[in-house]
């Protein structure tokens, strides 16, 4: 199988192309480096023949990405379509810059494939589409009202997506993440912590690794059990083969549907950061601060229509996310 992959050189599109390449398929990565660097397409490129890979903006050059397909008509067998911005926080101060580049990357991705009779297509979309939602678990046909900018882009797509396939256009499975954390099991890829991360296990690895003093926590007012924010945790090898999933069955699909890829199960900071210090013993100073803009209290996924559909499930432990988060930066 032939797989074009867009932000192939981020987190979870990096550890997907490895995945997929050691499984022995074909890759054409694709990435503008924005928000990654050269290492993991450089490590992909040296490691596996059957990849390949092109410094595009799939927002502004479209002409590049055509040629992608021309040089590929009629054997890629799916997108994957990984890129776009994503710190919640950072979209609160650059709305055009997150409405550009994540709507029209998606326009331009899809306008292509279009024009080159490819239909098949996995999305990355991301829990945040529900917002502020008292009824939890999220099922996927819960109301859709996210709180930042990010999540905004993220519905948007959605809405694209859903009356492209209406129209008979593409077939596409939209797959809703709650929130990756773990390092990829060679230890390659990793939500890098020296990257300025927004998102908690990097930031807590930034304490453990003695880059930052203490570890901040926004908000301990919040309706959950301990005060701090709840969320779903799962790991990057449970989210990637849940891609594979969605690919094997995207091919025999007709339309669009959204797919919760979560554990089930809600954790707050304190308990991840409990749970980082006793699997790892390292000490997590904190401090509690105000709450951070664009936060919900708690988000955790129903996941029975992705295990159903796809006949996949999250196995990895949290004691795994804690352990393998750490892996890669261990003496
Ligand atoms: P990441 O930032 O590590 O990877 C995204 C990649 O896309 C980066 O390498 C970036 O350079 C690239 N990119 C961005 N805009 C581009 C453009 N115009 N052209 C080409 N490349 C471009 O992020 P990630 O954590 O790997 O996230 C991947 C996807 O999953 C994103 O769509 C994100 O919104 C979604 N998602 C992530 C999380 C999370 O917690 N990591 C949760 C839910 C959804
Ligand atoms: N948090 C802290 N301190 C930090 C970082 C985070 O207390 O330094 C807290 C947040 O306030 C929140 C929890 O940790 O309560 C999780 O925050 P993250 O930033 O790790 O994750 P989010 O849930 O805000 O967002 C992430 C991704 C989004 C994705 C969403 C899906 O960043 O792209 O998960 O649920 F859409």
């Amino acid at each position: 199988m032939k797989v074009l992959v867009t932000g192939a050189a981020g987190y979870i599109g990096g550890t997907f192309c490895h995945k997929l390449l050691s499984y022995g398929h074909e890759v054409l990565g694709i990435d503008n480096y924005t928000n990654s660097d050269k290492k993991v397409s450089e490590f992909l490129l040296n490691n596996f023949n059957s990849y390949s890979f092109h410094k595009i903006d799939i927002a502004k050059e479209d002409n590049s990405l055509d040629e992608v397909f021309k040089n590929h008509k009629g054997d890629i067998d799916c997108v994957v379509h990984f890129a776009a911005l994503k710190a919640v926080g950072e979209s609160e101060s650059k709305p055009v810059q997150y409405w550009e580049n994540n709507i029209i990357s998606t326009l331009n991705l899809i306008k292509t494939m279009k024009s080159h009779d490819m239909r098949k297509l996995i999305f990355s979309s991301s829990a945040t589409v529900y917002g502020n939602n008292a009824n939890q678990p999220l099922i996927e046909s819960e109301s859709l009202s996210p709180i930042s900018c990010y999540g905004s882009t993220k519905i948007a797509n959605e809405y694209l997506l859903n009356d492209v396939a209406k129209a008979g256009d593409i077939d596409v499975v939209m797959l809703r993440y709650f929130n990756p954390v773990g390092a990829h099991s060679e230890c390659i890829i990793y939500d890098d912590p020296y990257a300025s991360p927004n998102n908690l296990m990097p930031r807590v690895i930034r304490v453990a690794l003695g880059i930052e003093k203490q570890m901040y926590i926004w908000g301990n007012d919040y309706s959950t059990k301990d005060g701090t924010g709840a969320r779903d945790y799962i790991h990057i090898e449970d989210l990637v083969e849940g891609h594979i999933a969605a690919i094997d069955f995207v091919k025999t699909f007709s339309g669009s549907t959204a797919l919760n890829l979560g554990t089930g199960n809600s954790l707050t900071v304190l308990e991840l950061i409990k749970k980082f210090e006793n699997i790892n013993g390292i000490k997590i100073p904190i401090s509690f601060e105000k709450r951070r803009k664009g936060d919900v209290a708690e988000c955790y996924a129903d996941p029975a229509k992705a295990q159903k559909i796809l006949n996949w499930k999250a196995k990895k432990t949290l004691e795994e996310m804690c352990k393998s988060s750490w892996k890669p930066f261990k003496k």
